[in-house]
């Protein structure tokens, strides 16, 4: 093994800190991934019958208010100007989300200025006033009202969680968002946008400098390569950024993670909906929401025979899974402190990314940790600061 810095997982986090190394401190480092492509979950591919830019792992936009960041992603690709805007369904009508004056004022058929909308969001909000909301149902209401919450936010919950609110724990939300304008973008940050010829072309570019070697379809935990755990440890200080249960053996217990199932389909037609994202907030139709990806690049001239979209479905994830948003039960949070305990303990590996963290993260937040790690920890351990231990 010739390697300065050894990274396992070749996701933006991973990526961050292998340019970095290579670039700012001249250091040989291996990334390896498990998959057959690096960028983790952000990656995309082009679709083959169409050439339509397809985000394999649920769709991805960029967004973000972090200067540093933004600067530093600018260095690897340029950004198209797409503003991204979701709408959702419900009860065959189609309303513009997060919920704003457009979304009242088609749900109850009026004109309502802002302030006679807050007045109103108030007064359907003050039905459980008094009450300390035990479950999500009862916070969803007390937060803005019961109508609005039983058609945009209830079953889509549901579907998200395969769970009926009424018991799941208030705590999973903490707010939900009301606009008195009609403002629909989707995120309120700075910075957003795609990247102009794609994720992938983005993320091989992180990946470009010589010094860093790709191994791909290389999982830590198998023997049999020069990267795997028995190997490396103690050999040259590595960066995981894998699921830190897996690490440990489950030595704790699993920690519970919610994934998704994406349904390709590829249609005959120019155009399905008109726009690239379309929540079902409906009981009665499985899936949480639609991708229709030709409209996420409107500055691309894609064919005009063909478009594909992705049904998403939303379940618990089982082991085999791709974990992709952590639950954070009170027993996940009680395993996690005992995790990054064991963490602390391991000789030499930092532990990073969402998967390291049990974090959801954007990507700009795994991108803006990934660079504070390599501040804080990784340079000041090769130019004679404090080791990593
Ligand atoms: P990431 O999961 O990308 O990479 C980890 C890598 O480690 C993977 O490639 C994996 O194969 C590898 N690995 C794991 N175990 C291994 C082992 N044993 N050996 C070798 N390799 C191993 N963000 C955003 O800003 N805008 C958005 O719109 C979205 N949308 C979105 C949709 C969905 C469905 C999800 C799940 C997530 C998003 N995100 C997002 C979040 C975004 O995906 C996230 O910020 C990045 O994936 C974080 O990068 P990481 O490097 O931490 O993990």
């Amino acid at each position: 093994m010739n390697a300065d810095l050894v990274i396992v997982g070749s996701g933006l986090f991973g990526l961050t800190i292998a340019e970095q190394a290579a670039t700012e401190l001249g250091l040989k480092v291996a990334i390896i991934d498990r998959r057959h492509h690096i960028g983790g979950n952000a990656y995309s591919k082009f679709e083959e019958n169409t050439g339509i830019e397809v985000h394999q792992y649920g769709a991805h936009l960029f967004h973000t208010s972090n200067e540093r960041v933004w600067e530093y992603v600018n260095r690897f690709t340029e950004f198209t100007n797409y503003v991204h805007r979701v709408y959702t369904r419900h009860n065959d009508i189609v309303y513009p989300m997060p919920i704003n004056l457009g979304t009242i004022n088609q749900f109850f058929n009026a004109a309502y200025s802002p302030a006679e909308a807050k007045a109103l969001i108030q007064d359907q909000a003050g039905e459980l006033a008094g009450t300390n909301p035990k479950n999500l149902n009862d916070k969803g209401i007390s937060l803005i009202g019961r109508p609005l919450y039983e058609a945009f936010i209830k079953n889509y919950t549901a579907k998200q969680w395969q769970t009926d609110p009424s018991e799941l724990p208030a705590s999973i939300i903490s707010r939900l968002p009301v606009r008195y304008n009609y403002d629909n973008r989707y995120f309120n940050d700075k910075y957003e946008g795609l990247p102009l010829d794609g994720y992938a072309a983005w993320l091989e570019r992180m990946a470009a400098h010589p010094n860093i070697e790709v191994h791909l379809n290389t999982d830590f935990f198998e023997e049999g390569h020069e990267f795997s755990r028995s190997k490396v440890i103690g050999q040259a200080p590595v960066i995981y950024t894998g699921p830190i249960d897996r690490y440990f053996d489950y030595a704790e217990g699993d920690l519970s993670w919610r994934t998704i199932d994406l349904e390709e389909e590829i249609l005959p037609i120019e155009d399905f909906q008109g726009t690239s994202v379309m929540n079902y907030a409906d009981a009665n139709v499985p899936y949480t929401r639609i991708h229709e990806f030709r409209h996420f690049h409107p500055e691309r001239t894609y064919t005009k025979d063909a478009t594909v979209i992705h049904r998403e479905f939303s379940r618990f994830a089982e082991h085999g899974d791709e974990p992709y948003y952590p639950i954070n039960t009170s027993a996940d949070r009680e395993k996690i402190l005992k995790y990054r305990e064991l963490a602390a303990g391991e000789n030499q590996v930092l532990f990073g990314g969402r998967l390291g963290n049990y974090k959801y993260f954007d990507m700009h937040m795994a991108i803006g940790a990934a660079l504070s790690m390599f501040d804080n920890k990784i340079k000041p351990h090769f130019t004679g600061g404090n080791k990593i231990v």
